[in-house]
């Protein structure tokens, strides 16, 4: 066999671990979010599931503890920097610290731009770009040194292949994410805050089978120290991103 199967793979490299690291997934309630979540656990963080959705939240966060992990779910709307406040205030109490920062919170109000709805437009907005945006300050004041967390770290922000081909108002939204991510970077290297800032793009297929497992590891690889040398990259996670 010319490849070494994917179980050879992670037994002759190690996988990725994050032992002792604390993370903090936003959108951590259900679906993508929820699948990072358990990745990150599963990779041995400690995981705060941060979320509007407190109902679900909560399940999720019980379903990683279940599992062994350390987990807690913490109210989140991550277009309001007081709730941002709070929600790092109380990840570093019940984690005992912030070391990754992965923004998976995000609406696809996808339409032709002859239909343009503003409101809706407005709202995508606010959740994927000031979203996102506010996530990487709040990170960036926790993580650097003298913050509340201060041992530097790492934010994944979660964009989609539809930066590049998706339709009018939501992929101007992934646009901004992708730019968001490189200047972060930068922001972080140049003032010293010892984080580092990538991108993932998953595909339209996200929800297959596979392919959620691929943009998880993803994840977890950019959190890790395995990439301590990565900042500003985009990583697209789709079978079809050569289009
Ligand atoms: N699933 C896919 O196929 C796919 C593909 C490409 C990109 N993506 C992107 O990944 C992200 C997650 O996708 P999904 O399919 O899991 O979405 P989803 O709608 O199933 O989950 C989104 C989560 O974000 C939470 N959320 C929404 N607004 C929030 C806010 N203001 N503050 C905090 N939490 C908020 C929701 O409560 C929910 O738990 C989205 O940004 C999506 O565009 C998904």
């Amino acid at each position: 066999m010319l490849w070494p199967s994917r179980r050879e793979e992670e037994v002759s490299m190690g996988r990725h671990d994050l032992s002792g690291r604390a993370a903090l997934v936003t959108g951590g309630a259900r679906g993508l979010g929820a699948g990072l979540a358990a990745a990150l656990a599963g990779a041995g963080a400690a995981v705060v599931v941060a979320d509007t959705r407190e109902d679900l939240g909560r399940d999720t966060a019980d379903a990683l503890k279940q599992t062994g992990a350390k987990a807690a779910f913490v109210p989140l709307d991550v277009t309001d920097d007081t709730s941002w406040a709070d929600a790092v205030t109380a990840t570093v109490g019940e984690l005992g610290g912030l070391d990754t920062v992965v923004n998976t919170a995000g609406l696809e109000l996808s339409g032709l731009l002859a239909d343009l709805d503003p409101a809706r437009l407005r709202r995508m907005l606010e959740v994927n770009v000031l979203g996102t945006a506010l996530g990487i300050k709040h990170a960036f004041r926790a993580m650097r040194p003298g913050g509340a967390a201060g041992h530097g770290g790492a934010v994944v922000n979660i964009a989609s292949v539809a930066a590049a081909v998706g339709l009018a108002g939501h992929a101007a939204t992934r646009s901004a994410v992708d730019r968001l991510t490189r200047v972060a970077a930068l922001e972080a290297r140049q003032f010293g805050y010892g984080v580092r800032v990538n991108c993932v793009y998953p595909g339209q297929a996200a929800d297959e089978i596979g392919a959620g497992t691929d943009i998880a590891d993803a994840v977890v690889f950019l959190a890790s120290d395995a990439a301590r040398f990565v900042t500003g990259a985009g990583l697209p996670v789709d079978d079809d991103a050569a289009r």
